[in-house]
């Protein structure tokens, strides 16, 4: 073989490699609206930045006829490229390749990209669509998953790492995507498991769809193992570029900062009629983080879950913040178990990447009830309140009305190391509502008097009187417990120069192990 046969023969192994599974099992792919491992690749990075390893690998198995069976590859593409110009490291499984199952070699080229990602300190996005381990090699695909999950473990808080499910991701398969940062799922062609709809009838008698029991709506609205939903592949390519741009490459870097064209100084004169005057009513806390964030962007997660709570990524100009914000709109803003959950894990992995957190506070306290305490209000609480505390990136607070009882201090009050604490003028912060207050003060002074009209003057006097020396900001302002009051308008301003001020921010925990956040 001269050195053009030679040439011509890498051509032709590169372009069986590109075929994956055959051009039918890459029809029967695009059929059920999936894109391929490829597709999937060349719309997630910056065109032409793709660098493939390992299209050469097989598998090794010589059971079950495998032998006479090899695809270049096998089952999945691995590399690096470039997503807006910054290094990504990546998998792709290529479902046209037995199913996109998990061997050994297959493991290895996940393996060998993520301690390649590890060294260069960059982020590992890896695109699920596998039929599980390769049923073929048995225990040698356990252990394969079982490598990939230690090093999920170790690159957690290292590097940000991200999964994209685009198809089925059941069993053992589920745990790698569930130990990265962020999960996203393709809605109606993805779905998660840890056992399929013909087992859980075998074993409990329910009768499920796969849909029903682990689709992407299901996982975004109520288990919370989605973090984002797309309402198609593309969509969720792009959506994850867009995520990135709001991270550092790993824990050692800040967040990239960019340049910002929309005024810092620009004042929303809206924002001070945004409470409404009976501070029950709700109100969009949305609308508040789109008049002070740059250009109205806000990069939201966990949308469909837990929606009392929003929590997300934005820029105040241009540095990338993590937003964490009760909303008044859904359940009153209150704290309960998913709210305090979703929150906490957000407020962690910005405190990995020094991303710093702003906070937007109307919470009326924790949610009371029986489902809640037996569900374990008081230790989901409580990981909020860790994630808080422990966090040292620099963290400014903003209440706009409600501030109760435990809830006011779990969420980013000073005593938990809040940076910066500002409060519009319509904040309410206390030990609890005016309401509740006065039944417990006055339970037996209200007793002794039997007129109900006169009972009912003297429980609105009782509140006024109160409200005036608890449900405003300045008696926690004459404590130090709040450094400003501020004209609500002003807000987008106050956060810039906060966050300005903070961004030399130096502070360390005890050394340890590592912490024991209540899980
Ligand atoms: C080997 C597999 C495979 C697997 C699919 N294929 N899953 N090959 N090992 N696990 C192959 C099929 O034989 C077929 O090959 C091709 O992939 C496409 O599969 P289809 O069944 O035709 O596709 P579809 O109808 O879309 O169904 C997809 C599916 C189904 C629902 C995922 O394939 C399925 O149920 N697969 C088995 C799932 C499973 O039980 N996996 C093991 C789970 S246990 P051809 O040649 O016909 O194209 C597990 C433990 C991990 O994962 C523990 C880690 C800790």
């Amino acid at each position: 073989m001269n050195s053009q046969d030679k040439v011509q023969k890498l051509i032709d192994l590169r372009e069986k490699a590109r075929k994956g599974g055959g051009k039918k099992r890459i029809e029967v792919q695009h059929s059920k609206g999936k894109y391929t491992a490829r597709e999937r690749i060349q719309i997630l990075l910056d065109e032409g930045s793709f660098e493939e390893y390992d299209m050469f690998v097989t598998h090794r198995t010589h059971d079950f006829g495998m032998e006479a069976q090899h695809y270049l590859g096998d089952g999945v593409i691995t590399g690096h490229g470039t997503i807006d110009g910054r290094v990504v490291y990546l998998y792709a499984q290529d479902f046209t390749v037995f199913g996109g199952s998990l061997s050994e070699t297959h493991a290895a080229k996940i393996c060998k990209i993520m301690d390649q990602a590890m060294k260069v300190g960059a982020p590992v996005i890896g695109i699920n669509d596998s039929g599980g381990a390769r049923i073929q090699e048995g225990v040698r695909s356990l252990a394969g998953y079982a490598e990939i999950f230690e090093r999920n473990i170790l690159a957690s808080g290292v590097i940000p790492q991200i999964s994209a499910v685009f198809g089925p991701c059941a069993g053992g398969a589920v745990y790698s995507p569930a130990l990265t940062d962020f999960i996203l799922m393709s809605d109606k062609t993805s779905y998660m498991f840890v056992t399929g709809p013909r087992v859980t009838k075998t074993v409990t008698g329910e009768t499920i769809s796969t849909e029903a029991l682990g689709g992407a709506q299901m996982h975004a609205s109520q288990s919370g193992l989605a973090h984002l939903l797309a309402k198609d592949e593309e969509e969720g390519l792009l959506m994850i570029r867009k995520l990135l741009c709001y991270m550092p490459q790993n824990n050692l870097e800040d967040p990239h900062v960019t340049e910002c064209n929309d005024p810092i100084d620009r004042l929303d004169d809206a924002l001070n009629e945004v409470i409404p005057d009976n501070s029950n009513e709700p109100y969009d806390i949305k609308d508040v983080i789109f008049a002070i964030v740059d250009n109205q962007e806000f990069f939201e997660i966990h949308r469909q879950y837990a929606m009392n709570i929003v929590v997300g990524f934005a820029k105040f100009n241009g540095i990338p913040v993590g937003m964490v914000a009760n909303q008044p709109n859904h359940m009153a803003g209150v704290l309960d178990i998913e709210a305090s959950r979703k929150a906490a894990r957000f407020v962690r992995f910005c405190d990995c990447f020094n991303i710093p957190i702003v906070t937007l506070v109307d919470v009326p306290g924790f949610l009371p009830g029986s489902a809640q305490e037996h569900g374990g209000i008081i230790l989901h609480g409580a990981k909020l309140m860790f994630a808080y505390g422990e966090a040292t990136v620099p963290k400014v607070t903003i209440t706009l009305r409600k501030s109760y009882g435990g809830a006011h201090d779990v969420m980013s009050s000073k005593q938990l190391r809040g940076d910066i604490n500002y409060a519009w003028p319509t904040a309410e912060i206390a030990v609890m509502g005016p309401k509740g207050a006065i039944e417990i003060l006055e339970g037996k002074a209200l007793k002794s008097i039997e007129e109900r009209e006169e009972a009912q003057r003297f429980i609105e006097e009782k509140e006024q009187e109160y409200k005036e020396k608890f449900a405003n900001p300045y008696e926690a302002a004459s404590f130090g417990y709040i450094d400003d009051v501020i004209e609500p308008r002003n807000t987008r301003f106050r956060i810039v120069r906060a966050l300005r001020t903070l961004a030399s921010k130096k502070e360390m925990n005890p050394p340890r192990k590592h912490t024991n956040i209540p899980l």
